[in-house]
């Protein structure tokens, strides 16, 4: 079983002047006067969705940051780039903080009118979840428009959590919990700082240690430089797993270039594989996290 893995790829198009409320206008700055449009580059997001469908995996995870204001035309932009992959394979479409970046655009369920056939949420269940053979993926969604890029993952949805890995419908499957946030830094400590984090890291971790059935594996993104961590589960640890940004415009001279993963699960074993743009394609790295985690750099946040 092969899953291809992307994050923060943040198709963007420019927003009407006319159209600017407060946050929208302070990202819209950010993006065109700090130069970040700059960041996020449509060759490569392109390239990216090529060489995916290429490596022809049995299933496609994203973990949100799809668009980068929660535009409607962002949205059909994201929708029809991954054509190719929403055509061919089961895809399973997480949200992220920038998905619903304005109360209007959460109001107006845009995510889900673009995407909901991906997001495979059922009536009732607050967790998504795909099963495909030996596979099951559940999702979480702790994104909320709010003054800060912070996100909290909600009760109902950390209950349910806790009563799938319980389940014995569970038992002898491979299960990748896949969610936009960061539960832990690259140092393993909570990612649940006020102004980027997961306010509630600490109840995830709490779900996850008292849990029957763990996850494999937790798929995340947010942060726009990937890293391999781990969370502390007490009588062991839940690896945890961000490509980084998967948009990401060519400039290594800023430590900026975007990646994906590919895993494999085997009889509940997960191999790591993860893909770089060199600047003219996607290839596979020798190492896929060869690095030690570093203190975080100037520009190394994402949201
Ligand atoms: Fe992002
Ligand atoms: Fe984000």
């Amino acid at each position: 079983m092969r899953i291809a893995h992307a994050t923060d790829i943040h198709w963007f198009v420019p927003p009407p002047l006319t159209r600017l409320p407060g946050k929208r206008s302070l990202g819209t700055t950010m993006l065109y006067v700090r130069g970040r449009r700059h960041h996020f580059d449509p060759a490569v997001q392109r390239s990216l969705v090529a060489h995916i469908a290429a490596a022809e995996p049995d299933v496609v995870i994203i973990t949100g940051d799809l668009t980068a204001q929660a535009l409607q035309a962002e949205f059909a932009l994201a929708r029809e780039a991954l054509d190719p992959l929403l055509a061919s394979f089961p895809v399973f479409v997480q949200p992220g903080n920038h998905d619903v970046y304005t109360s209007g655009s959460k109001r107006d369920g845009r995510m889900a009118r673009t995407f909901g056939e991906w997001m495979h949420l059922s009536p009732g269940d607050p967790v998504a979840r795909l099963d495909h053979g030996e596979l099951t993926v559940l999702g979480l969604d702790p994104n909320r428009p709010h003054w800060s890029a912070s996100g909290r993952v909600p009760a109902d949805q950390l209950r349910r959590l806790r009563e799938l890995l319980d389940s014995e419908e569970l038992d002898g499957r491979s299960i990748l919990l896949a969610l936009h946030y960061p539960v832990v830094n690259p140092r393993g400590e909570l990612y649940d700082n006020r102004y980027h984090g997961l306010r509630n890291a600490d109840a995830l971790q709490a779900v996850l240690t008292e849990a029957r059935n763990r996850p494999l594996a937790i798929l995340h993104g947010h942060k726009h430089h990937g890293y391999r961590s781990a969370v502390d589960v007490g009588d062991g640890a839940v690896t945890t797993l961000n490509p980084g940004s998967s948009g990401y415009g060519f400039a290594p001279d800023q430590h900026r270039q975007a990646h994906f993963n590919v895993y494999t699960v085997e009889d509940g074993v997960i191999s790591v594989e993860r893909h770089a743009f060199d600047g003219e394609r996607f290839a596979a790295l020798p190492e896929p996290y060869a690095a030690p985690p570093a203190a975080p750099t100037v520009g190394s946040v994402g949201a």
